[in-house]
């Protein structure tokens, strides 16, 4: 990321969940905060352009960026209902679960861990679009490549004996690796019951022609934009990894998976392209 600047695929991935409850029908993940947040020049910019977003390459960035987010509630749903009552979202960017929080009966208390100036844009924005912020929520700045995520949600008051679920969307490819493992390392030595969802990317020789074109592409845009692509992992050292950390239950969600269960028989064809990948594991 650039140095004291919020990050600018937060704001692009924001964008397209926008995008998603605005141009997609069935929607796969609702969102009826997703256009606020994003404030009122960005919907307008977005009502105003809608061709923009049908290129292959918008169309499967928007379906992975609304897909992931509904198979993170979806875990997160089975968590709560599993007893967890801390939900910890890493790297938050403009997610607005916290806001929309259906579990407050169950006492679900969420941490937004993010990059202090990332999270510094996302609280101007929210005062700007009137969006209040509930007392189940606290705010945890952190930076994934200075301290632990111990230190950080400590710091935060999060209770390190109790369990929690994590989510941790479009954020490890941007990271070291170094940083990632600690920081799944983290999420394996929390109490029984607790669980992760994150997503990650495969190596370029995982796919096809046509998908190794659009990889490029992304990676070139956002490089240009100083958030380069750094850490990619193959599945099956992952799930290895994982398992010795300590998760018990590991699930490889991988696009084929996404596409069978969350976007079969679509009239309009929406999809997940083959790069982003989702591992959901439970302590
Ligand atoms: C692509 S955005 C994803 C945001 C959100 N998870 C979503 O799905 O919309 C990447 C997020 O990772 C955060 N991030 C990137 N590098 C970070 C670091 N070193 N420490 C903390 N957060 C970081 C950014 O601030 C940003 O919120």
């Amino acid at each position: 990321m650039n140095q004291g600047l919020p990050s600018a695929t937060a704001r692009h991935a924001a964008f397209l969940r926008a995008a998603h409850q605005l141009m997609d029908d069935p929607r796969i993940f609702d969102d009826p905060l997703a256009l606020r947040i994003i404030g009122a020049e960005a919907e307008k910019a977005l009502r105003s352009n809608p061709e923009y977003f049908q290129t292959d390459l918008l169309r499967h960035l928007r379906a992975l960026i609304a897909m992931r987010s509904r198979y993170a509630e979806d875990g997160l749903a089975e968590a709560v209902s599993g007893g967890v009552r801390q939900y910890v979202i890493l790297g938050a960017g403009l997610d607005t679960f916290a806001y929309r929080n259906p579990y407050t009966e169950n006492l679900l208390h969420v941490f937004e861990v993010d990059h202090p100036a990332t999270q510094e844009w996302k609280r101007e924005q929210l005062k700007n679009q009137g969006i209040s912020i509930p007392a189940s929520l606290t705010f945890a700045p952190f930076d994934f490549e200075k301290e632990t995520l111990a230190q950080g949600l400590i710091r935060a008051g999060f209770r390190v004996g109790e369990p929690a679920f994590f989510s941790w969307l479009g954020v490890a490819i941007y990271l070291t690796e170094t940083a990632v493992m600690e920081t799944l390392a983290f999420a394996a030595s929390s109490p029984a019951g607790s669980g992760i969802v994150f997503e990650f990317s495969v190596p370029l020789s995982y796919l096809n022609e046509t998908q190794r074109a659009r990889r490029k592409e992304l990676a070139d845009r956002l490089a240009a934009i100083g958030e380069p692509f750094l850490t990619f992992f193959d599945p099956s050292s992952l799930e290895r990894d994982l398992r010795r950390m300590g998760f018990g239950h590991v699930e490889h969600f991988a696009p084929k998976e996404a596409n069978l269960r969350y976007f079969k028989d679509r009239a309009d064809g929406l999809s997940v392209g083959g790069s982003g990948h989702l591992m959901k594991a439970r302590v």
